[in-house]
C-alpha cells in the first residue's frame, strides 16, 4: 500500500433549469398579435412588455411555441432578474444562477446581450461580465474546469437584457430567429419580414380554412401570400425543416431532441391560427387558391420557388399583372381579403408613387367594395393618397423601419358609409 488516496471523480448530473415562464420577443408593434397567439396556444396570462410578451408555460410548450408561433422572434426562458447599476452587480447577479448544473466543461455556450440602460450601456462588457460569472462558477464547482465559448453552434445561448437598472438573464430556446422560416432563400428588393407579414395576415381577419379569396396585388417574393397559406393550412412556420437552440441543450437527450418529439406525443393539439380551435396541421382543401400578383416577372419566379420551399405551392398562385388588372380580375369572385405591401419609396423608388396610391384607392373602390383591406407602408403620407380612411392603424417595425399598418373596409364611392371612409 502506497498510502496514496485516489479521489474518485464525481460524475456530475445535469439538471434542467425550471421552465415555468417565457418571454417571447417580436417586432415592435406585433406584441398584441403575439399575445393573442400565445393565448390561443394555451399559455397562461400572456402580458405585453415592449417588443415582447411574457407568459406562463410548461417545459413541453418550448418546442411547440418554436414550431407554431407566427409573429414571435425568439422564445426566451428567463432564469434571473435583478437590479444592477454596475457591472460588478451584474456579475454577482449572474453568478447566483447554477450554471454548473446546466453545463459541464465539455459543453459550449455563447452570450447575446442588449442594453437599453444608461449605466450598463456597453453591451459587450455586459456580455463579458456574464461570461465571467458563468465560467467562474463552473471552475468553483467543477474541478477548476470551464466551458468554451462557441459562436456558431453552442449547447447553450445565454441572453442578457438590461433596461434602466433591471437586468434579465434568460436562455434562448430558438437560436436563428423565428422569422427565418427557411423558405425565403431568395427575395425581391424590399421584402417584408415574415413575422410582420404573419401579423398583418392575422390582423386582417383571414383564418385557417377561410373560404374567402386572399389577394396580394404587390406580392414581390410572395411573403404575405405564403404566410397566409401556412395559416390557411394550419402549418406552423417552424415545421419547415429548421432546427432550434433547445435541441442542443445539454440536458435534452435522445428522442427529446427531435423537433417534433412533443408533436407526435400530441402536445395540446392547439395551433394559434384560429379563435375557433382546430386540430394542428390539418390541411384544408377546397378553398380558392391564394393569389399573389406583381408587375415584375423576376419576383414572380422567386415567389413561386419560395412557395415550393414552404410546401404551399398547391395552395397558391403567382401571376405577373399590373395592380389594376389584378384587382379587376380577382375581385370579381365574391368577397375577400387583400393584404398588401405596396412600394413605398424608402428602398424602392418607382416614379409617380403618389399617383400609384391614388389609382390604388380608385380601383379598390371600384372593384373591391366589401373587401377587407390591410396595407403596410413606411410613409403614412403616401397611403393618404388612396383617399381611404383606415378603420384601424398602428405602427410596426419591419426591421429598423417604422411602418404603418392600416386596415380598411372598402365601400363604393357612391355608397353612404356612415363616416367610415
Ligand atoms: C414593397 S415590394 C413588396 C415586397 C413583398 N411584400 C415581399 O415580401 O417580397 C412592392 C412590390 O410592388 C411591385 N409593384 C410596383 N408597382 C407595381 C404595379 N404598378 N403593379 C403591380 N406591382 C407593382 C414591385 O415590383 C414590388 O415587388
Amino acid at each position: 500500500m502506497s498510502g496514496k488516496v485516489v479521489l474518485k471523480k464525481k460524475r456530475r448530473t445535469l439538471i434542467a433549469p425550471e421552465i415555468s415562464e417565457t418571454l417571447v420577443t417580436c417586432p415592435g408593434g406585433a406584441e398584441y398579435a403575439l399575445a393573442d397567439e400565445l393565448r390561443v396556444l394555451g399559455t397562461t396570462d400572456p402580458t405585453t412588455e415592449g417588443a415582447a410578451v411574457r407568459a406562463q408555460i410548461t417545459p413541453s410548450d418550448v418546442p411547440r411555441l418554436n414550431r407554431e408561433v407566427r409573429t414571435g422572434s425568439r422564445v426566451l426562458i428567463p432564469l434571473a432578474r435583478f437590479q444592477a447599476k454596475t457591472f460588478d452587480e451584474v456579475y454577482r447577479g449572474a453568478a447566483a444562477v447554477p450554471w454548473d448544473t446546466m453545463l459541464t466543461p465539455e459543453h459550449t455556450f455563447m452570450i447575446t446581450a442588449n442594453s437599453q440602460s444608461e449605466a450598463l450601456r456597453d453591451h459587450r462588457f455586459l456580455a463579458m461580465r456574464v461570461k465571467d460569472a458563468i465560467v467562474d462558477r463552473q471552475r468553483k464547482y467543477g474541478n477548476g474546469r470551464r466551458s468554451s465559448v462557441d459562436k456558431t453552434e453552442p449547447h447553450l445561448i445565454v441572453n442578457v437584457f438590461a433596461a434602466d437598472t433591471t437586468v434579465e438573464i434568460a436562455i434562448d430556446s430558438t437560436g436563428v430567429p423565428l422569422h427565418q422560416r427557411g423558405y425565403r432563400v431568395e427575395a425581391g428588393d424590399a421584402p417584408l419580414r415574415e413575422t410582420v407579414a404573419a401579423m398583418m395576415v392575422l390582423e386582417s381577419g383571414y383564418r385557417p380554412g377561410d373560404t374567402r379569396q386572399f389577394l396580394d396585388p404587390f406580392c414581390g417574393s410572395g411573403t404575405l401570400v405564403i404566410e397566409a397559406a401556412l395559416l390557411y393550412a394550419r402549418r406552423g412556420p417552424g415545421t419547415l425543416g429548421r432546427t432550434f437552440a433547445w435541441q442542443r441543450w445539454p440536458w435534452t437527450t435522445g428522442e427529446d431532441r427531435s423537433a417534433d418529439a412533443t408533436e407526435t406525443r400530441g402536445a395540446s393539439g392547439r395551433t394559434a391560427t384560429s379563435r375557433v380551435g382546430t386540430d394542428a396541421h390539418q390541411v384544408v382543401a377546397g378553398g380558392p387558391p391564394l393569389i399573389g400578383t406583381d408587375n415584375d416577372p423576376r419576383v414572380i419566379q422567386i415567389a413561386r420557388r419560395n412557395a415550393e420551399r414552404a410546401g404551399v405551392a398547391d395552395l397558391v398562385r403567382f401571376e405577373v399583372a399590373e395592380v389594376g388588372q389584378s384587382l379587376r380580375h380577382w375581385t370579381s369572385k365574391g368577397s375577400g381579403v387583400i393584404v398588401t405591401n405596396p412600394p413605398y419609396g424608402v428602398r424602392l423608388q418607382p416614379e409617380g408613387l403618389s399617383s400609384l396610391y391614388s389609382d390604388l384607392g380608385e380601383v379598390l373602390r371600384e372593384y373591391a367594395a366589401g373587401w377587407e383591406v390591410t396595407i403596410i407602408a413606411a410613409d403614412s403620407r403616401l397611403v393618404r393618397h388612396t383617399g381611404l380612411r383606415p378603420a384601424e392603424h398602428h405602427t410596426v417595425f419591419n426591421g429598423a423601419l417604422a411602418c404603418q399598418v392600416n386596415r380598411y373596409r372598402v365601400y363604393r364611392r357612391d355608397t353612404p358609409r356612415s363616416g367610415k371612409e
